[in-house]
């Protein structure tokens, strides 16, 4: 087998064998296959696609590529959640402790932003001292006791899915639904998750800016999952707005103790409480009531206790960043748009995300929203505070900011219903 008949046959549309793809993936893992070869397939299947058994052996293949976890001894079912990513997306903090709190063990491991959308380990960095790289044995010991765990994937896990990753996100080759389902699913079953709830978002913070595209990228991953043995649901869930009412690392961790200790937006609640009772109804809690566990202080329990468990201060004061810009309505009106891109955009400008991924992130960068879609606001009155170490950066976070707002004269605002349908 060599890798330049791989390429050509996808090149050409044909469907890939099963022992095409087993080699590429293997070869490529070993360095036998080189980065140009492998960056030239992922074009290709970008541009042709692939069917849905190609998918399942590659997928297949790249879990095949490293170690598998195994939670089997613990004395608590496991579940987790995975979001394709948007603007503002701080849901996976106060889920995994309250769902945690509800009796599940929840091996959440996540990942750092790239672009637009901001990454969970990022957020929790800001916190003084907490760490995101465990030891397997570590990572055990937390989810036994208190339960939940959000750490950084360990270089065993899925190896090929971290070469590949990288290539496709210097390629222009991210967006491609059998690549997108085959990286997000193999790293999935191989850290061996009894159930998993998919958070697929659509809209403009989105991967998949469109609903079809998300909805038949959610299916296929439910498939996935399910095929390999982990029960696999998907929310589809609009992200043309950002999440919540800040966007940026410490302001979402302190956006996400709000939610924990019974407050904080009405969005994020909603979402973070649906997602809660899709992952306990797939470990079988369907008893838990995870309302309870958000009002009594429960989930705010164990998540003192998870990030004391990683090294964390709990009380810490959060990071803040040095200089801070408002942003004006420009009339009076009803705000109807705000869009979650441009909000991305602004915050990653500020210094909140990175373009490489070796560069670093600011703590206290973001952008904090004053008003959401739906709200009444006045000409002059404070829409947006920008926040960030480097004011430099003002200016080319308002160029992203530019058409982000809609502000009509009365009220023709129609509500976009925030969970948009569920998948499995
Ligand atoms: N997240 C992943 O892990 N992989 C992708 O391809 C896209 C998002």
């Amino acid at each position: 087998m060599d890798a330049i008949s791989v390429i050509r046959a996808k090149r050409d549309s044909e469907e890939l064998t099963g022992d095409q793809i087993d080699w590429i993936i293997d070869a490529y893992t070993r360095g036998a296959v080189a980065d140009e070869q492998m960056s030239a397939l992922a074009m290709a299947v970008y541009l042709n696609g692939m069917s849905r058994e190609e998918i399942a052996r590659w997928t297949a293949a790249m879990i095949n590529s490293g170690e598998r976890m195994d939670f089997g001894s613990l004395p608590r079912p496991t579940t987790d959640k995975h979001s394709t990513g948007g603007v503002g997306d701080k849901i996976t903090l106060p889920l995994a402790p309250l769902v945690a709190a509800c009796g599940a063990a929840v091996p959440q491991l996540s990942g750092r932003g790239l672009g637009h959308t901001g990454g969970t380990l990022d957020k929790l960095e800001s916190i003084p001292g907490w760490r995101a790289s465990l030891t397997n044995a570590e990572m055990m010991a937390v989810l036994r006791d208190p339960g939940a765990v959000i750490c950084a994937a360990g270089e065993g896990l899925a190896p090929a899915d971290k070469r590949l990753y990288a290539l496709r996100d210097v390629t222009g080759t991210v967006e491609s639904l059998p690549l997108i389902a085959s990286s997000i699913m193999s790293k999935k079953i191989a850290e061996g998750t009894g159930s998993l709830v998919l958070d697929v978002k659509t809209g403009s913070g989105a991967f998949m800016k469109n609903a079809a595209d998300a909805r038949e990228l959610a299916a296929t991953m439910v498939e996935l999952g399910n095929d390999h043995g982990v029960r696999t649901v998907a929310l589809l869930t609009d992200m043309s707005t950002p999440l919540g009412r800040t966007a940026g690392n410490a302001l979402e961790v302190r956006e996400s103790v709000e939610v924990l200790a019974g407050g904080g937006p009405a969005d994020v609640v909603e979402l973070t409480l649906a997602l809660a009772r899709e992952m306990l109804a797939g470990a079988g809690l369907t008893d838990a009531d995870p309302a309870k566990a958000l009002s009594d202080g429960s989930a705010m329990d164990v998540w003192r206790r998870m990030i004391t468990a990683q090294g964390g201060d709990p009380d810490a004061a959060l990071p803040r960043a040095r200089e801070t810009h408002t942003v004006q309505a420009a009339s009076s009106g009803v705000l109807t748009r705000l869009d979650a891109y441009a909000v991305g955009l602004a915050a990653w400008r500020l210094g909140a995300g990175r373009a490489r991924k070796e560069d670093p992130v600011q703590a206290g960068a973001g952008v904090e929203l004053h008003a959401r879609p739906g709200d009444r606001v006045r000409a002059g009155a404070p829409l947006l505070t920008l926040h960030t170490d480097t004011p430099d950066a003002f200016p080319h976070a308002e160029e992203a900011l530019k058409d982000a707002c809609e502000i009509a004269p009365s009220a023709s605002y129609t509500p976009t219903p925030l969970i948009l349908d569920r998948i499995g």
